[in-house]
């Protein structure tokens, strides 16, 4: 964990300070010190699990909200019988959403037995007003609702929540505050998330994520390299920049920078190993990203490069702003100019109007580009969008069979392009024990592909090279290769 906040310094006997991040400094420090009464009443320690649904960006937001509750002395707990529950939402798809349903309906039972607990609810689908509409109706037993623009506010809302038998309810339509400086508590000691941006301008026909997220707004670059900085002092190797369409980053600053020129500042941090970023928009990758991925050590051999679909017509519907023909001359650029890079994308299936024909185009992109993996999503339909209006939803039928054939196809390219590394030596940052087999341990190669190989938890964390031996599919089994042997090798 990070943070230099000195709770013991706060005075809690005056009024909390206007000013941020100071007035959340102010409203942890108070939390604190309800967790510590609480505690000593009950003669244990106060529990609280969160669960996070959706993006790597939500996953960042929620490191945020642990470190926020480790820091007022909270234990951290995976049982949802704890004293707070967190549920940090999504609404991309209308599955993510009947997910937070079903674990509300498991939560009503929980909370009578212990009617002492808070809950509480942010994210992106608590900016939907219908899904809050529903709660306050249906699911009176939550006690805390707040948004995605906000969750810097949540000791001081967790707190008004203890305080208060009433569901406590802080919603913004948008924002232009950035707050920095608040604990975080990360998953992984040697990988971060970092934000380089937060919401979206695109308005893609089908997607709610502008709605729920609000206007693109871009963190000073001089702030994400501070942060940076302090994460490798604290371990970490490997970053992954996130934001909803990274090439666009820093147009609106005061003054204004590239992805590229922010990539090659990260680029000069000592000690840091491994860059990522999430994700690109085709219509704004520029060909001086191009070439400073080409020359870096550190950026990683992966792009993922959603397509949603190979047909011109349905891009436009879909208010993409690129056409197939486009794609296609930006995938065939770098993989000419990049040929070790993994090529990764987005397709969804059954977009209003989409015919066989525009499904074949679609097909045609996947054959052409031959991309190393691809996430398949069947279409639907979001209140709000323009697409929810459209006429001619196709039927799920044809949507399922559809996607059952485009699935088939993606894979089995993937097979052929995952073993395209087999037999060479790689770095590979140890991620994690194996789940399935203790003998072995699972690494992350620059590409992206996973490998499992046998070692010790004393790997976790380090770069080792690795032999790959073999490629089952789409992770390869393989073998450490020591200093020595590698030079014997050579
Ligand atoms: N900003 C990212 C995507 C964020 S959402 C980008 O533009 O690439 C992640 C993926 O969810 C999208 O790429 C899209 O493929 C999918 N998605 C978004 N809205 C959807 C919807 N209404 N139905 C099905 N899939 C959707
Ligand atoms: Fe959604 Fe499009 Fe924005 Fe991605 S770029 S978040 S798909 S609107
Ligand atoms: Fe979901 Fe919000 Fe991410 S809707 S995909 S969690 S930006």
């Amino acid at each position: 964990m990070y943070n230099n906040i000195d709770l013991d310094s706060i005075d809690l006997s005056v009024a909390a300070p206007m000013q941020e991040p100071e007035r959340q400094h102010y409203f942890i420090a108070k939390l604190r010190q309800i967790v510590r009464e609480k505690s000593q009443e009950l003669g244990r320690p106060l529990f609280c699990c969160t669960e996070t649904f959706g993006c790597q960006m939500n996953a960042r937001d929620s490191e945020k909200l642990r470190g926020i509750l480790e820091l007022a002395g909270y234990e951290l707990s995976e049982n949802p019988e704890s004293d707070v529950v967190l549920y940090n939402t999504c609404t991309v798809r209308e599955n993510a959403n009947l997910k937070v349903y079903g674990r509300l309906g498991y939560l009503s039972g929980v909370k009578k037995r212990n009617p002492g607990m808070k809950i509480a609810l942010c994210g992106c689908m608590m900016q939907e007003p219908e899904v809050v509409e529903k709660i306050k109706k249906s699911y009176r037993f939550v006690d805390l609702i707040f948004g995605t623009h906000n969750i810097f506010k949540f000791a001081e809302l967790l707190v008004t929540a203890l305080e208060s038998d009433r569901m406590v309810i802080d919603l913004w339509k948008d924002t232009q505050q950035i707050v920095e400086d608040l604990p975080v508590e990360r998953t992984y000691s040697f990988k971060s998330g970092v934000n380089i941006m937060f919401g979206c301008n695109n308005f893609c026909s089908y997607c709610i994520v502008p709605y729920v997220r609000g206007r693109e707004r871009s963190r000073k670059p001089e702030d994400i390299l501070r942060e940076i900085e302090g994460l490798v002092k604290d371990g970490v190797k490997e970053i992954m920049l996130l934001g909803q369409n990274v090439n666009s980053y820093g147009k609106n600053l005061e003054n204004p920078v590239t992805f590229a020129q922010l990539l090659q500042e990260v680029e000069k941090v000592d000690g840091l190993e491994r860059i990522r970023f999430m994700t690109s928009h085709p219509k704004d990758l520029s060909d001086d990203l191009i070439e400073v991925m080409k020359h870096s050590q550190k950026i990683c051999r992966h792009l993922h490069l959603p397509l949603q679909s190979g047909s011109s017509r349905i891009l436009k519907q879909m208010n993409r702003r690129y056409t197939k023909e486009q794609y296609l001359e930006l995938a065939g650029k770098l993989r000419r100019e990049i040929p070790d890079l993994s090529l990764t994308t987005d397709i969804i299936v059954g977009f209003p109007g989409e015919t066989e024909e525009d499904f074949q185009e679609t097909l045609d992109v996947v054959r052409k580009v031959r991309y190393d993996s691809a996430f398949t999503f069947i279409y639907s339909k979001r209140t709000g969008t323009p697409a929810a209006a459209m006429e001619n939803q196709v039927p799920e039928d044809v949507v399922k069979d559809r996607f059952a054939r485009l699935l088939t196809l993606v894979q089995d390219i993937s097979k052929e392009m995952s073993a395209r590394v087999q037999g060479q030596i790689q770095p590979v940052l140890v991620e994690s024990m194996n789940e399935q087999d203790a003998s072995l341990v699972t690494g992350r190669l620059s590409n992206n592909l996973l490998v499992h190989f046998p070692g010790t938890e004393e790997l976790i964390g380090q770069t080792v090279n690795v032999y790959l031996k073999e490629c089952k599919g789409f992770y390869y089994l393989g073998e450490i290769v020591d200093e020595k042997t590698l030079h014997f090798e050579k």
